[in-house]
């Protein structure tokens, strides 16, 4: 089959089957092309909550096809590659994060998005990068713990300094690579472009770029910014999104081109296969899914926007 003759497959499925196709910004762009929705965790999470549909075919990583189970368990969630993991989610497990629960008795737990759904489960409040700063201030609490990551966790302590955050010492590999030296390259080829990085990124990267954002909140970003050129500091994919939905503006990847192995899984044909066959269904356990969905209804309480 060629390209159209998927997607004509796909599109017949879908209507068949009652799927709604949800896709994360660093999705490939033939893939994000055929999106019913695309966005950030956080935006995606609310999605899948909100949709009436019979089936979510997610094309993300595990653990946001997860959390789309937990927010709507009566639903057929799947996952367009088994196989597709953060690494980062799985820096931490649940048992380590009992250990650190026992070290610090009675300080409450945020849990970033990007966990495992048993790590959740052991949350007291999930939060994304959208949101972090916003759920750690609504939090009554001044002593959090915060897990995995380590970068999120100073740029949180940092935006909030009445507060005691206590990280986990977790890291995505895809943004750690980027250094202050590349932000200072493409600054001096692109001189009037904003840079943008995400949260993932390192203290001292994120302390000198424009601005700070998740994926969603840098699409937002560029849209309203009058500036015509931008520097991406975050995972390539997106950049087919912005490129596609602001032509006049110019973007550019921050070298060394930033790819997450993960993200880059699932092809035209995986989403096909997903629909036709529906596989990889999402399955947790039930007590699972409870705790973790009160840790996930938490952070869309504390989240205003
Ligand atoms: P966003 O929530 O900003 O889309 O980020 C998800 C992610 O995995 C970042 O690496
Ligand atoms: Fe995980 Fe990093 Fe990939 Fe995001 S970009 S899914 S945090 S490994």
């Amino acid at each position: 089959m060629n390209k159209e003759e998927i997607i004509k497959k796909i599109k017949e499925l879908k209507r068949r089957k009652g799927a709604v196709i949800l896709v994360h910004n660093y999705q490939r762009g033939e893939v994000q092309d055929i999106a019913d929705f695309i966005g950030d965790s956080l935006e995606l999470s609310k999605i899948a909550q909100k949709m009436d549909c019979r089936i979510i075919v997610f094309c993300g990583v595990r653990f946001m096809a997860e959390t789309a189970k937990i927010l709507s368990p009566g639903k057929k969630v799947l996952l367009t590659r088994k196989e597709a993991g953060c690494p980062m989610a799985d820096m931490i497990t649940k048992d380590a994060l009992k250990k650190l629960k026992e070290k610090y008795p009675g300080t409450k737990v945020v849990s970033y998005v990007n966990t495992n759904a048993d790590v959740k489960a052991e949350s007291d409040v999930c939060c994304t990068s959208a949101n972090a700063v916003e759920v750690v201030r609504n939090m009554e609490t001044e002593k959090i713990i915060f897990v995995p990551d380590r970068n999120l966790a100073s740029y949180v302590a940092m935006s909030l300094p009445d507060k005691e955050i206590i990280p986990y010492n977790g890291y995505c590999y895809v943004h750690e690579r980027i250094s202050r030296e590349d932000i200072t390259k493409a600054r001096k080829d692109h001189p009037d472009a904003k840079v943008i990085v995400h949260p993932e990124c390192r203290a001292e990267v994120v302390q000198i770029a424009d601005m700070v954002a998740s994926t969603g909140g840098m699409v937002k970003f560029a849209r309203e910014s009058t500036s015509k050129e931008f520097i991406i500091g975050t995972e390539e994919g997106i950049i087919h999104r912005l490129r596609k939905e602001n032509p006049e503006k110019k973007f550019y990847p921050i070298s060394p081109l930033p790819v997450c192995r993960d993200m880059k899984l699932t092809t035209l044909e995986d989403v096909y296969t997903c629909l036709k066959e529906e596989k990889y269904e999402v399955e947790i356990e039930e007590s699972i899914i409870e705790s973790a969905r009160k840790a996930l209804e938490k952070m869309l309480q504390y989240t205003k926007s």
